[in-house]
């Protein structure tokens, strides 16, 4: 397989991509305040191994020299996320100069590079501060976040000109409160459509106020989702009802509210299934309602359900009554999930048919393989090469038959702290000891900046 670089266009962006929970460490440095991760990876039991992001990978104290290696690898952006912890360590109100500062200096080393910052505001790590005064459970999150918002853009705006708000809402709502698996830790399926809708809100509100925030023509405001085909496992019109109702949580919630400010009607139906349509205003949500500047997908894999008679709704995806999670086809990646690019090509076609047109950003897409230092000290990775090739081969067929896709970030720069998978998983162009923290870069590194360079 190979991929046609002059199919992308000359001022494509081509980044990697981190999320600071992941991989700044510090946890108890720089002022800042504690996050819904801190609390939950050191709660016995939740994480692999209760690894916790205390130290990540230390990123924290060796920005510059992660600069470096973003430069060596030939990227021109850079996709990182903001704690808000760090900037607003109770959440509201008292602003963490040092945490200012941090990403400042983060930023102006990026500038400097020639490397394109785009923040994310939301990476999951929710100041414990604000759980403590309910989470996204709480009708007033949604102008929580528009603060953080307003002064992430007041005091970096003028660095950074592509913001997201929020990376894949589906896992804060329903890995978080539906399914336990993230922090907070609910299990409660209701409570994921609560917390769905309160981020959603959000999001639109952050956006409102961060264009009423020192806003220049070029800045550009979008959210990150995780589009995952979900697809019925088989041809059973069962399976396809199965598949149809976890896209509804999975992929038209979100869009749809990020939109259209409004859900598709299978949610609605949840709310009331789930006792919860009084807890969900949604007039809050259409009057909210923004238009955004671009559209971020993340693209790792598809999904496929079957229906199995008398099998309780899946956790996850709880509009799928009587439905599972299938295997998936062919070879996994360490993670359990199916190399499937067509998926990617897939989605972003419908995308385009069913949307309106936005210029895309591919914010995440990447695998985890079992990565050993050969005795000379190399990383040698070529499943991960060909995950590469195979998804960019799937862009540049996306663009050729026309979707604006602007830019490509591998996930991800590092190998990092994988969320409940610790550091079990590696990601990273870039394989970190976890003694030493040591940086080398793997061959599949090499090959994206051979690729990034047209050689
Ligand atoms: C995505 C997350 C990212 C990373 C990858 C593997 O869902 O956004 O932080 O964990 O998966």
């Amino acid at each position: 397989m190979s991929v046609d670089r002059a199919v992308f266009p000359e001022d494509f962006w081509w980044g990697t991509a981190t999320a600071a929970y992941q991989i700044e460490g510090a946890a108890a440095e720089g002022g800042r305040g504690l996050s819904i991760w801190d609390t939950f990876s050191h709660t016995p039991g939740k994480t692999h191994n209760g690894d916790t992001g205390d130290t990540a990978v230390d990123h924290y104290h060796r920005v510059g020299s992660d600069v470096k290696l973003m430069t060596a690898l030939g990227t021109n952006a850079y996709r990182f996320s903001i704690s808000w912890s760090r900037l607003l360590p109770e959440g509201t109100g008292r602003i963490n100069e040092t945490g200012v500062a941090f990403y400042r200096d983060l930023c102006e080393r990026l500038v400097e590079a020639g490397i394109a910052p785009m923040a994310t505001l939301y990476h999951w790590d929710l100041p414990q501060a604000l759980q403590d005064r309910g989470g996204w459970l709480d009708a007033d999150s949604p102008n929580w976040f528009a603060e953080y918002a307003t002064v992430a853009k007041e005091r970096l705006g003028d660095l950074i000109t592509t913001w997201a708000t929020l990376n894949e809402p589906w896992c804060s709502a329903f890995l978080g409160h539906s399914a336990g698996v993230h922090a907070p830790g609910g299990a409660d399926p209701g409570e994921g459509f609560i917390a769905a809708h309160h981020l959603v809100v959000a999001h639109h509100r952050a956006i409102a106020a961060m264009r009423a925030t020192a806003h220049r023509r070029e800045d550009l405001l979008g959210i990150v989702l995780n589009l995952i085909p979900a697809w019925p496992a088989s041809a059973s019109s069962a399976d396809a009802a199965a598949a149809d109702a976890a896209d509804a949580v999975q992929n038209r919630l979100f869009a749809d509210a990020a939109f259209h400010g409004r859900y598709p009607d299978e949610v609605l139906s949840c709310h009331a299934r789930y006792g919860v349509d009084a807890r969900i205003d949604l007039a809050d949500l259409a009057e909210a309602r923004t238009d955004l500047d671009y559209l971020g997908v993340n693209y790792y894999n598809i999904n496929r359900f079957e229906h199995v008679p008398g099998e309780a709704a899946p956790r996850p995806w709880p509009a799928a009554e009587e439905a599972r999670l299938a295997d998936p086809p062919g070879t996994l990646t360490e993670m359990g999930w199916g190399v499937e690019p067509a998926g990617l090509l897939w989605m972003l076609e419908r995308v385009v048919r069913e949307y309106p047109a936005v210029p895309i950003y591919i914010c995440e897409n990447g695998a985890a393989y079992v990565d050993v230092p050969n005795d000379k000290g190399e990383v040698i990775d070529p499943e991960r090469i060909e995950y590469f090739t195979g998804h960019l081969a799937a862009v540049a067929q996306a663009i050729e038959r026309g979707v604006d896709v602007r830019g490509y970030f591998a996930w991800s720069l590092l190998d990092n702290f994988e969320w409940a998978f610790g550091y079990d998983k590696r990601f990273g162009l870039v394989y970190v000891d976890r003694d030493s923290m040591e940086r080398t870069v793997k061959a599949s590194g090499r090959w994206y900046r051979d690729f990034i360079a047209g050689k």
